[in-house]
């Protein structure tokens, strides 16, 4: 028996497969040691409610949304207006989604946006307002995967589950020294975070992972030191910690490039709305070109709208970048002030300034336009 194991309480071996290094199979996390942890530091968030009290299944799926794309910090105002807007899924459901849509401006991944009304609606008009209390049965929902409904079932229901996010990905690939490159070593990592669920308490299990990994054990420099799986964490007795988890080399999307072109009269800016299905999918833009790898910037000028009302366009100079999920993107960006009275070209619409806020505005439109207006 290693020194670590020889530890009070510590870990059962994780099966050894043919593929488990010997860091692997030693000694890591005990269940109890996590909660205790959690008792101790949890973090205070907004859809948290106090130890030992129950969750409420909204909360916890509408949480669980919007930090699939963000960062707690960016979720917690976003949460709070919607709660206060919609304060159960039933109100949430009764909206309209150019609502939804517009409350949601600024989180990006416009289609979860959809998809999270469409699920509110679902819950209340398929479950008489109440989320399903299985796995299987939040899996059924618009906008909501597998990690997600492990999420709800675990911190609303109490199942016995794991869900597991880049936060445990990290804490778990390190406890065990995980060998296997991401996204290939999931099924392995998913299977050894089930090892840190105790018989009960599935829910503070999780959040005591992510937390974990969102504090102590860190992309960069983990403070081993007041870790609770200090004495068992293979990646720190090795050392490397920070190496883990393993990623194969990601494969990004050719850059493409394209032109926007922000047209004001006054006090108002041309724009119009995206058609409704696909990327950012009726969202607001400015006018622009299509964006692909081949572009010239001839072909991307010729896309600028018609307007009785202006003579000349400005180049800004320099770009306006943004990553989607699947490719970058490169837009350059034109100015022109139409005369007052010019109309709007069809399709089109003026919208003043100061009211942007209110508009589906996805954050790509929110750039070019503080870039054009700068
Ligand atoms: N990230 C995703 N879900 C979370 C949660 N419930 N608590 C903290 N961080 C999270």
């Amino acid at each position: 028996m290693s020194l670590a194991e020889s530890r009070a309480g510590a870990a059962p071996r994780p099966k050894q497969s043919p593929d488990t290094t010997d860091e692997e199979s030693g000694s890591a996390g005990r269940p109890e040691a996590l909660l205790a942890w959690y008792d101790r530091h949890r973090r205070t968030l907004p859809w948290r409610p106090p130890a030992g009290t129950p969750a409420d299944p909204y909360a916890v799926w509408l949480s669980e949304i919007m930090l699939q794309q963000t960062t707690v910090r960016a979720v917690g105002p976003y949460f709070a207006k919607f709660l206060a807007r919609w304060p159960s899924v039933a109100d949430l459901g009764a909206a309209s989604l150019d609502d939804v849509l517009r409350m949601w401006a600024g989180l990006g991944y416009y289609s979860r946006a959809r998809n999270l009304h469409a699920c509110a609606v679902a819950v209340a008009v398929q479950h008489g307002g109440c989320f399903p209390d299985t796995e299987d049965g939040l899996r059924a929902l618009p906008g909501v995967g597998p990690y997600t409904a492990a999420a709800i079932a675990a911190i609303a229901f109490g199942r016995r589950t794991m869900p597991v996010d880049g936060n445990i990905e990290r804490v778990v690939s390190r406890l065990y020294a995980v060998e296997e490159e991401l996204p290939k070593a999931k099924p392995r990592i998913k299977a050894l975070a089930e090892t840190l669920l105790g018989p009960s308490r599935a829910g503070d299990s999780a959040q005591a992972l992510m937390d974990l990994g969102a504090t102590i054990c860190t992309p960069k420099k983990p403070a081993c030191a007041l870790c609770p799986f200090m004495d068992g964490c293979a990646a720190r007795l090795r050392g490397d910690a920070e190496t883990f988890p393993r990623k194969a080399p990601k494969k990004t999307g050719e850059l493409r490039r394209g032109a926007a072109f922000v047209v004001t009269r006054g006090d108002n800016v041309l724009v119009r709305s995206r058609a409704a299905k696909g990327l950012l999918g009726g969202m607001t833009e400015v006018p622009n070109s299509d964006w692909h790898a081949g572009h010239s910037d001839a072909e991307a000028r010729a896309q600028a709208p018609h307007l009785a009302g202006i003579t000349r366009w400005h180049r800004k100079p320099g770009v306006v970048t943004h990553v989607f999920t699947h490719f970058p993107l490169e837009l350059v960006v034109y100015t022109a002030q139409a005369t007052s009275g010019t109309r709007a070209p069809a399709g089109m619409r003026w919208v003043k300034i100061a009211t942007l806020a209110d508009e589906a505005l996805p954050n790509l439109m929110r750039k070019v336009i503080a870039h054009a207006l700068d």
